[in-house]
């Protein structure tokens, strides 16, 4: 079988897997989703374009090849895989940590308080969210908006991973540590980090303070206004 039709094979059970979840969840009691075994492809690693392709062309591809992840634990609460969303040609990306409630209700990025608090970042850089890309570490809430875990952090980022590669954006901001850890593999605290340009596969990444941080301790807006406006003069 070729890569391309193992890989569209993969899509199309993932999506079979996920409505047969969602029947299981409105009731359908007969159904058993674990009739189908989704293939597991391994997706660990940087991806190359030599590579044997089990990297899908799309946005939409990775997205669907999500679909009723159960790669870690936190599938077993989550209402919503929150993938990410924005302009799959955005010039700047941005990276949080995780669905909080309301993202995981709604199923998008960045919808809730911090996310409002986003949106006014944005607008003060003059950009909208249609212009940029949202996504986080994690793309499932981990309970009561815990800290995220390695393991998952782990099984999460291929997938993060693939959305830098598809999308190649001029510019990465991470919004908080655990973004800024997971994509420059080091531990150094975020104050120590945010301010300077780092390089993730050869692309600019500014870290920044995350807006939930913000809203706690609003002294943090002017550093993180002085971190966006390196990034507006990078984007030129
Ligand atoms: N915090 C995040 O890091 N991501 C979201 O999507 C919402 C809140």
């Amino acid at each position: 079988m070729s890569d391309k039709l193992y890989h569209e094979c993969h899509e199309v059970i993932s999506q079979g897997k996920a409505i047969l979840e969602d029947l299981q969840q409105w009731g359908f009691e007969t159904v058993n989703k674990n009739a189908i075994e989704v293939p597991v492809f391994d997706v660990s690693g940087p991806l190359k374009k030599s590579a044997p392709p089990v990297l899908p062309e799309t946005l939409l591809g990775l997205e669907r090849s999500l679909a009723g992840c159960h790669r870690c634990s936190l599938a077993e609460q989550r209402k919503n895989i929150v993938f990410g969303a924005g302009n799959p040609q955005a010039r700047l990306l941005l990276v949080g940590e995780a669905p909080g409630h309301e993202e995981d209700v709604r199923g998008e990025p960045f919808v809730g308080e911090a996310g409002k608090l986003l949106d006014k970042i944005l607008l003060a850089m003059n950009l909208s969210r249609e212009e940029v890309y949202i996504c986080n570490v994690l793309k499932c809430r981990p309970p009561e908006n815990r800290d995220p875990q390695d393991d998952e952090i782990a099984a999460c980022e291929p997938f993060l991973q693939q959305q830098l590669e598809l999308i190649k954006p001029e510019v990465i901001v991470t919004l908080g540590r655990f973004a800024a850890h997971a994509l420059l593999k080091t531990a150094t605290p975020i104050s120590k980090l945010r301010g300077q340009w780092h390089e993730y596969e050869g692309l600019p990444l500014m870290p920044t303070f995350h807006p939930a941080y913000l809203l706690r301790n609003p002294t943090g807006k002017r550093p993180v206004w002085e971190d966006m406006k390196q990034v507006m003069q990078r984007l030129g």
